[in-house]
């Protein structure tokens, strides 16, 4: 598949760029800085639960076709833990897609630059805004997407990475319009388009579809990278971040707007993927020292309750059935 993405040559094929791992994922967390937000909150339309879609269908792949054993995997409780992509489907009424779209368009006031994933991004956009905030902690919301993956989700204990809006713009093409090719820390990983296809050239998701420790010389003619056709306006997307390599290919023209939300099962909260320096390099060091030990302690006590902490309904395995 050929796919315009910029990379090194080497041993005469086209190297896939990958975003910086050891010393250089180390140099970006000192470099990291939150952007600044100054607390005011523009004025928005108010979230109603009557926005999701009842009924959702969406197109599944396992884990297990990327080359994991369901062994490696995380299990109990009755489940395998092995969809590796869902969708893309509407999990939101077109009102309701409508209002996240103006919402995260007045945002983007507060974007803040990043070198380490995309050019300009809003973190922890639940704290700004009502709308997502109510969104992401609706019992509905989160019904619907634990039931794209097939286990109970709920937001992310870590706040900061929680829900995340990304601005592509369309320019020359160059290094830093890319989302690199990358994993993420975080485990369960929604992406809603928020322009449709029509409005943007380029900025096409793509995927390995591979282990994570095959990845590592694969060049941009492998036929496993795979684009999900996210073209609709509203199209969600969901991926197992951790497991599997992605990228967005260069925004060439035109305007791209993505939400990511990142969710967390509270039944495997030990076995989350997130490492510190992943989260370093986003944030900083500072920020994600305390972050980090709220993450990590309170999974070693069973009797946590993570919905309280996320400040979300309890979603539980009898809500995805
Ligand atoms: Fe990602």
């Amino acid at each position: 598949m050929a796919l315009n993405l910029s990379g090194t040559t080497k041993k005469g094929s086209l190297e896939l760029p990958k975003t910086a791992t050891g010393f250089d994922q180390v140099a970006h967390a000192l470099r990291a800085r939150k952007p600044q937000y100054d607390g005011k909150i523009p004025a928005e339309p108010s979230w109603q639960s009557e926005f999701v879609l009842q009924d959702i269908y969406h197109p599944t792949a396992k884990l297990q076709e990327f080359g994991y054993d369901t062994s490696e995997l995380n299990r109990g409780y009755g489940v395998i833990d092995d969809t590796a992509v869902a969708g893309p489907t509407q999990i939101l009424t077109p009102e309701g897609i409508a209002h996240l779209k103006e919402v995260c368009d007045k945002l983007e006031a507060y974007a803040g630059n990043s070198e380490f994933i995309v050019t300009r991004r809003v973190r922890s956009a639940d704290l700004m805004s009502p709308f997502i905030n109510n969104m992401i902690r609706d019992r509905n919301f989160l019904r619907a997407c634990s039931r794209m993956v097939g286990v109970p989700l709920i937001p992310h204990p870590l706040r900061t990475p929680t829900a995340q809006i990304n601005y592509f713009e369309g320019r020359e093409t160059g290094d830093r319009e890319i989302a690199k090719w990358h994993r993420d820390g975080m485990d369960y990983v929604f992406t809603i388009q928020l322009n449709s296809a029509d409005e943007y050239e380029g900025g096409r998701f793509t995927y390995f579809k591979g282990r994570t420790d095959q990845f590592e010389g694969v060049t941009e003619d492998d036929e496993r990278i795979k684009e999900a056709p996210c073209d609709e306006l509203g199209a969600t997307l969901f991926i197992h971040g951790s497991h599997l390599y992605h990228a967005v290919t260069p925004v060439t023209a035109g305007r791209r707007v993505t939400f990511v939300l990142s969710l967390f099962c509270p039944y495997f909260s030990r076995q989350d993927s997130n490492t510190f320096w992943h989260l370093a390099g986003d944030d900083g060091i500072l920020a994600t020292i305390p972050n980090w030990l709220r993450l990590k302690w309170p999974t070693k006590n069973p009797s946590m309750d993570f919905s309280l902490r996320a400040g979300s309904p309890a979603i539980t395995w009898s809500d995805i059935q």
